[in-house]
């Protein structure tokens, strides 16, 4: 998990321009969409001087296109990879849209899975969160991200799963405000930096 100025990294924590801005001048390591609701805890974590963060803009990354793999990929997408695997770890963070995740990280978990099984996302470790204004609060969207993490051999870290149910009433300017919520997420960026920990001491590592 990477990232340098934390008096940026908060500034983007509002839901404004200034927001936009600091995502798309970040490069990645920390994936992470407009809708966050959970960067608090990040940033939080960042804070006490555990991780580094980067804030990371999806939507320039153009629609995937088997035609254009390897050296053929847009730079946009070659620097989202080379961040990606520079990254000690991810951060995936989605509202549910139509009982899935959000085309916009689906599009990018899309270029980064190739070449498959040996990918940048191959045993990376990744947190992820999901949110949604409905009851069932993203439950689907986290289990449509799990499912893609999957097939690219990410390690999920494990922890209880982070699903803000009726975001709208635990957002006071785009901030986490809600204890319960906040505290799941929280517990989510322990078990990320604990298996980033795990990962880089492990003796054997698969090829
Ligand atoms: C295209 C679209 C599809 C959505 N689909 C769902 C859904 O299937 N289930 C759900 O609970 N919320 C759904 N939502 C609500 C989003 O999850 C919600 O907008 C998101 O968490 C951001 O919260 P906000 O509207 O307070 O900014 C959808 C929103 C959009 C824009």
């Amino acid at each position: 998990m990477i990232a340098h100025e934390l008096e940026d990294v908060r500034e983007g924590m509002g839901r404004d321009g200034a927001e936009s801005r600091v995502l798309r001048d970040r490069p990645a390591g920390c994936l992470l969409q407009r809708e966050i609701r959970a960067r608090q805890a990040i940033c939080d974590a960042a804070r006490a001087g555990r991780a580094e963060i980067q804030l990371y803009d999806l939507a320039p990354i153009p629609l995937y296109n088997q035609d254009f793999e390897g050296d053929m990929r847009p730079p946009i997408v070659k620097k989202l990879l080379a961040d990606i695997a520079d990254a000690d770890g991810l951060v995936l963070c989605a509202p549910e849209f139509n009982h899935s995740i959000p085309g916009v990280l689906k599009n990018a978990i899309d270029w980064a899975s190739r070449p498959a099984f040996q990918s940048v996302l191959a045993y990376k470790p990744v947190a992820i969160m999901a949110t949604s204004r409905g009851p069932l609060g993203g439950a689907r969207c986290l289990e449509h991200m799990r499912t893609a993490l999957d097939s690219c051999l990410s390690r999920i870290a494990l922890a209880r799963e982070v699903i803000i149910t009726a975001c709208e009433t635990k957002i006071t300017d785009g901030r986490l405000v809600d204890e319960t919520s906040l505290g799941f997420a929280c517990g989510a960026v322990e078990a990320l930096l604990k298996e980033i920990a795990l990962w880089q001491a492990a003796e054997v590592k698969p090829q």
